[in-house]
């Protein structure tokens, strides 16, 4: 398994983090400022207007750049803010390979925006065929989350990297990190080129901030990634990125206890006479068990299972459910399920959701940090009433 640095926990607790000059405050104060005064006409101390930079902002861009191992940081208004500013660098007939299943955020903006834009993207399964079957001379971006949302597919980042570097013109390597977290999984090192965040997920942690991230080491790329941001103005405001500067405080414990309890959730599923078929990378049942030992550190806090049954027995279960609760987003210290068909993946349409594998049964658990004993209880007596 790919080594974590040993020096994670220091970085989640000071990167991008210096006592305040003007009073020694050890936390990062929220600078909430929309302007900065100038001694002289564009004679400042750095900053000019919070659209373009804003030192609580920045903070949080160092810390999330030094977590994935990069030199430069965005922190944006959301994941899709992301999305979004990757997809304005292409041009009209540039076109994208994508992992076929993506967020349905990310699969919408694609197919629904973008593509009138005159973006087309090719949604592929690249666990079982390699980019190289979808890529066409215009291919500008290679599109890859891992693991996916909400099947847990593990994408081989490397061999996607590896054919991407002997195209001219190569191919952006994008590498959506949210399921994972930097704790987890280290893109750049895999020779990704840009990493993107969801931090209203793992990074932040507490289900109270909606925001995202991009990171790289290529320089020319972050000054288009920022220009395109400071145009649109999707950036993250002082009081969510002081929210999520706190929340990566403890994200490597977070996401320790996170993984053990999906672990031992998933092992107990994978046993439970109402489960078809348990999903989760840290499993030897796991179709691509291989790839996630060898380009993960861990295997994060989500798993994914089929009920036996159908959809009312899926209901029941879900309305059955007492310490999970029932909602949207992943990645808070509190346990939450989702129906992926009806609830975060209902954007994509019908006969896709399908062909994919995304059934009335299937049902996405994004496990807590509470008592393993008491998550255990709580599924096995909703699975119970599931019948
Ligand atoms: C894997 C993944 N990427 C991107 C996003 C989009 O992030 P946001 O909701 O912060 O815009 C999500 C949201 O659920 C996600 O799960």
């Amino acid at each position: 398994m790919e080594k974590r640095s040993s020096n994670f926990e220091t970085l989640a607790v000071h990167a991008g983090v210096k006592p305040d000059p003007s009073t020694g405050a050890i936390m990062t104060p929220i600078f909430a400022t929309s302007t900065y005064v100038q001694t002289s006409p564009g004679k400042h101390l750095g900053y000019d207007y919070s659209r373009t930079s804003n030192p609580t902002r920045k903070a949080l861009e160092e810390s999330i750049a030094a977590l994935e191992g990069g030199k430069f940081g965005l922190a944006l208004s959301s994941g899709c803010t992301g999305v979004d500013i990757l997809m304005h660098m292409l041009e009209v007939g540039d076109h994208v390979v994508s992992v076929d299943d993506v967020y349905g955020g990310t699969s919408r903006l694609f197919r629904t925006i973008w593509a009138k834009h005159g973006v087309q993207t090719t949604f592929a399964d690249l666990t079982a065929h390699s980019v190289s079957d979808f890529a066409t001379p215009k291919t500008k971006v290679i599109w890859i989350e891992t693991p996916t949302n909400p099947l847990l597919k593990v994408i081989d980042i490397e061999r996607a990297v590896s054919w991407a570097r002997k195209q001219n013109p190569r191919p952006l390597v994008v590498v959506d990190n949210t399921f994972a977290s930097p704790y987890f999984q280290s893109p750049l090192a895999l020779g990704a080129d840009v990493v993107l965040h969801s931090t209203t997920k793992y990074l932040n942690g507490h289900s109270d901030v909606v925001g995202g991230a991009l990171v790289t080491n290529d320089e020319e790329l972050f000054k288009k990634m920022h220009h395109i941001q400071n145009s649109m103005g999707g950036i993250s405001g002082p009081f969510d990125s002081w929210l999520v500067l706190r929340g990566i405080k403890t994200l490597a414990l977070r996401m320790k206890r996170h993984e053990e309890n999906a672990m031992a959730l998933a092992q107990f599923l994978e046993k439970h006479p109402q489960v078809e078929k348990v999903l989760y990378p840290g499993l030897k049942s796991h179709p691509q068990h291989e790839v996630a030992k060898k380009q993960m550190h861990g295997f994060g806090g989500m798993v994914t299972f089929f009920l036996k049954g159908k959809l009312e027995n899926a209901q029941r279960f879900l309305e059955s459910l007492e310490v999970f609760s029932l909602a949207e987003s992943l990645g808070g210290v509190e346990s939450l399920v989702d129906h992926p068909a009806i609830m975060t993946h209902a954007s994509i349409p019908a006969e896709t959701r399908a062909k994919l594998g995304i059934t009335d049964t299937l049902v996405r658990l994004s496990v807590g940090i509470e008592s393993l004993s008491d998550l255990q209880n709580d599924l096995d007596k909703a699975l119970q009433k599931s019948k």
